[in-house]
């Protein structure tokens, strides 16, 4: 009864050593020696107790740790200005095993703490991302979880698209990309992630190593301790897409589709040389995801007539511009035809060019690649397979334009003469300054952008109705598109 009487309660047995120290010093008798057996053997199973328990959460801290012992050691090493032990500070942190716990586990799980993250801090890179992939991974999850937001957005205020049939025509602003705010703890998971990428672009633009190396320092910075890093929506991109009936077309949108699906606050303009708009053009960009809008602009009489070469895709881009002077107020345009190839990392480049960015197109003719040529750093010239007299002798792919600047050349459109789209469009934007077009693509000296074309194909011959009644085939029949 007294003994468990005692271990329960720790203050009376502290006090009871004390009587027990004084009661040995003036050697008085047995009573008081057995109080201080009981309290020694007390105190030794408190000892061995909390030792055990601190044995058990470091085993259990351990097996979760994301690095191996030797990266520690360096970590160490490279800390040792700092007062405290990393092991130690970590280990004692009440938080320690909430980390280590999110730090291995899946993004899309660590939901919880990534909010508050982005609420109060980013404080540690570890719970958003779990390796130096992580901005990858992270601008795709993040693009991913705005999607539903920004697309009823955009669906609301739909301009003559047709693809979501119970919405409004009317003309009201345009989904703007930047301004979709929501309380839900995905969005805000999503501003975490896409900080911490902004936060790795941040870095490698103040110095000149390569976002991939910012981010991997980034992360090796997280190690050691939080940083604080604000969150906010990177500038809206609005990708100007013409596409025309063809039996490619919807694999075409499909690819390009799920390349824009993994950047984040991004408008797709998918402009159709045609009279009336696709619903099975329509159905396909509902299903990809990405915040679209789906127009029509046919290509002028005259011009479909020719036996020459046609202007292709100018009324479309047209359109687009023509949109985008009515809907947008900031942030950058992009013409990416439907057939090319496009390495994500230049999107999240050409948000911050500030009049007009150009960089290398590969795969242009036999020339292989057209590309701005820079000597000392300085724009000189061009390099395409055929200049043809034309001041900007670019490729479609290469070359991106900033809203507000747009604007200020109210006149600024492409001209319907074949072969000369880009350069016509670009006069058209002075006065603009060689100084003044941003060289993207580490400074030119990179591809990150394709002139592809896919194989023409042949039309799919009408399917046999009577033989493939009731068969899956009558439905994947009205899924073709034929000219
Ligand atoms: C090249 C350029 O990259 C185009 O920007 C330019 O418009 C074209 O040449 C030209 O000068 O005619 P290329 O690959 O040869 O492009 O042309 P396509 O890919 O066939 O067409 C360019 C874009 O216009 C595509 O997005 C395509 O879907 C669209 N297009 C094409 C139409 O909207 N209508 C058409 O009749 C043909
Ligand atoms: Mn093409």
């Amino acid at each position: 009864m007294k003994g468990g009487g005692a271990y329960i309660n720790i203050g009376s047995s502290s006090s009871s050593i004390n009587s027990s120290v004084s009661g040995s010093g003036s050697g008085s008798g047995n009573g008081s020696k057995m109080t201080l057996g009981k309290s020694v053997k007390m105190y030794l199973t408190i000892f061995i107790a909390t030792t055990c328990i601190y044995m058990v959460l470091y085993q259990y801290h351990m097996s979760r740790e994301p690095f191996s012992p030797s990266e520690i050691g360096k970590h160490q090493e490279k800390s040792s200005s700092s007062s405290s032990s990393y092991i130690a500070s970590y280990l004692w942190s009440p938080m320690s095993l909430l980390m280590a716990n999110n730090s291995t586990s899946n993004n899309a799980t660590t939901t919880t703490t990534a909010a508050t993250a982005a609420t109060t801090t980013v404080s540690n890179v570890a719970e958003v991302q779990g390796s130096s992939f992580g901005s990858i991974q992270s601008v795709s999850l993040a693009a991913a979880a705005t999607r539903p937001t920004q697309t009823s957005s955009s669906a609301s205020a739909s301009v003559g698209g047709g693809h979501k049939p119970a919405t409004s025509t009317s003309t009201t602003p345009p989904p703007p990309p930047a301004t979709v705010t929501s309380t839900t703890t995905t969005t805000r998971t999503t501003r975490a992630k896409k900080a911490t990428a902004n936060a790795a672009k941040a870095l490698a633009t103040s110095t000149s190593m390569s976002q991939a190396q910012a981010q991997y320092q980034l992360d090796a910075a997280h190690k050691t301790r939080p940083t604080f890093v604000a969150a906010s929506e990177p500038p809206p991109l609005y990708i100007i897409t013409p596409t025309y009936r063809r039996p490619e077309q919807l694999a075409e949108l499909t690819r390009l589709g799920y390349t824009l699906k993994h950047v984040a606050n991004l408008l797709w303009l998918v402009i159709e040389d045609a009279n009336k708009t696709n619903p099975l053009v329509a159905h396909t960009l509902d299903r990809i995801g990405v915040p679209y809008e789906y127009m029509v602009a046919p290509m002028p009489e005259k011009y479909k007539q020719t036996k020459k070469a046609k202007p292709r895709g100018v009324s479309n881009r047209n359109r687009g511009l023509e949109y985008l002077r009515q809907h947008a107020t900031e942030g950058v345009l992009y013409f990416a035809d439907d057939d090319n190839t496009y390495d994500i990392s230049i999107f999240e480049q050409m948000r911050y060019i500030s009049k007009v960015g150009m960089w290398p197109v590969g795969l242009v003719t036999k020339t292989g690649v057209s590309s701005p040529i820079i000597r000392n750093g300085k724009l000189d010239g061009y390099y395409d397979g055929w200049i043809g007299g034309r001041k900007y002798p670019v490729d479609m792919a290469g070359f991106a334009v900033n809203i507000k600047f747009l604007r200020q050349r109210p006149h600024a459109q492409m001209p319907f003469k074949p072969g000369y789209e880009e350069d016509g469009f670009l006069r058209s934007l002075a006065p603009l300054a060689n100084d003044e077009i941003d060289l993207l693509a580490d400074e030119c000296r990179d591809i990150l952008t394709w002139h592809t074309q896919t194989k023409k194909n042949p039309p799919a011959q009408a399917l046999n109705k009577t033989r493939y009644s009731n068969t899956n085939l009558e439905h994947i029949d009205k899924l073709l598109v034929r000219p």
